[in-house]
């Protein structure tokens, strides 16, 4: 067992490779579906997951693709389950198990993110249906006094105890503490309230006996807030973000798989690319993008089966663009040469 989660980890990061997040729950997907004037219907969503999952030749840069509840029961649109669907072409399905982030009672307005009552059970169900790898993310904001001791101690807890239930289940658990980048904080605020955060989690995945190499880290970019006045630029954020990383997480970490948060998505391209052009470094430095990934296919697409090439053109050029971030050998002029063609 110990072994296969290993194994699975480093598939999960394989070199020119990363996780496309699409486990959008029913409430985020209808967010983005707004943004298109189309309506969340089961078959809408079955849809468009199936405009993604089934575009020709991602397979050669997405590693696994995780899933929402209602996904990993679904079909394509030929009738094939979706995690077979995504086995057969060699990619490795996960799923979302945490049930989102809750108020955190007493506090002024933290989170606590939800979801450990019957997770052993639904772990096993999961791992049924086909899942390899799992998805829990606690969210904190940072303010005067936030985070909150209390609010990175309960959701490092809830979070060690989710990655325990996934390896005991032989599931990678993908451990997600999100400091969110809105507001007008500086990157030096960024990194002090991300490295706080991390410290508590790494601190409870330790007393919690999680194995380090059998789990990824899916962390925040270390960021200026998205309404600051004077943002800090790329390199900027690759070197801050990096020296936060070297101080908080451990080597036996097999991967770091970025989230994109509310970055556009050559941003999150260009941040992932100038960190791994600094490499070497003892983690891969990979990506789990949602927004990052979709936004530009989910715009092509529109809810029209006329556009289902062009919203997976534009899906697997992302893909691509990520992929080439993974080793450093992303620019800019990549985007515009394919947009020519
Ligand atoms: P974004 O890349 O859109 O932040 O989504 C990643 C994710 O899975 C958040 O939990």
């Amino acid at each position: 067992m110990t072994n296969q989660l290993h194994g699975t980890a480093r598939a999960l990061v394989a070199e020119g490779k990363g996780i496309l997040a699409a486990d959008e729950s029913d409430g985020t997907i209808k967010k983005r579906f707004d943004t298109i004037g189309i309506e969340s219907t089961e078959p809408n969503r079955r849809a468009y997951r199936d405009m993604l999952f089934t575009t020709p030749g991602i397979e050669d840069y997405i590693s696994g693709v995780i899933l929402f509840d209602e996904t990993i029961r679904q079909s394509s649109l030929d009738g094939v389950p979706f995690p077979q669907l995504l086995v057969d072409r060699g990619i490795v399905p996960g799923i979302k198990v945490d049930i989102g982030a809750k108020p955190l009672a007493l506090s002024d307005g933290e989170t606590v993110t939800e979801g450990l009552d019957g997770l052993r059970g639904r772990l096993a169900e999961y791992r049924e249906l086909g899942a390899r790898f799992a998805k829990w993310r606690a969210t904190y904001s940072i303010g005067e006094h936030r985070p909150s001791e209390y609010c990175v101690w309960t959701n490092a807890h809830a979070l060690a105890r989710y990655a325990a239930l996934c390896q005991e289940a032989g599931i990678v658990p993908i451990v997600e503490p999100e400091v969110l980048q809105d507001g007008v904080h500086t990157i030096e605020q960024s990194s002090k309230a991300t490295g706080r955060a991390l410290q508590g989690v790494f601190t409870e995945l330790h007393d919690q006996r999680v194995d380090l190499y059998g789990a990824l880290l899916k962390p925040n970019m270390v960021l200026s807030g998205y309404d600051a006045s004077d943002r800090a630029g790329v390199e900027e954020v690759a070197r801050a973000t990096l020296e936060c990383f070297y101080r908080h997480v451990p080597a036996a970490v097999p991967g770091i798989v970025f989230l994109s948060g509310g970055q556009s998505d050559e941003d999150a391209t260009a941040h992932l690319n100038a960190m791994n052009a600094l490499g070497r470094h003892p983690w891969q430095l990979s990506f789990s993008y949602g927004r990052a990934l979709q936004a530009p296919s989910l715009k092509a697409w529109g809810g029209d089966p006329a556009n289902v090439e062009a919203g997976q053109r534009a899906f697997y050029h992302r893909a691509k663009m990520n992929g080439a971030a993974r080793s450093g050998l992303y620019a800019p002029e990549m985007e515009r040469q394919a947009a020519s063609v």
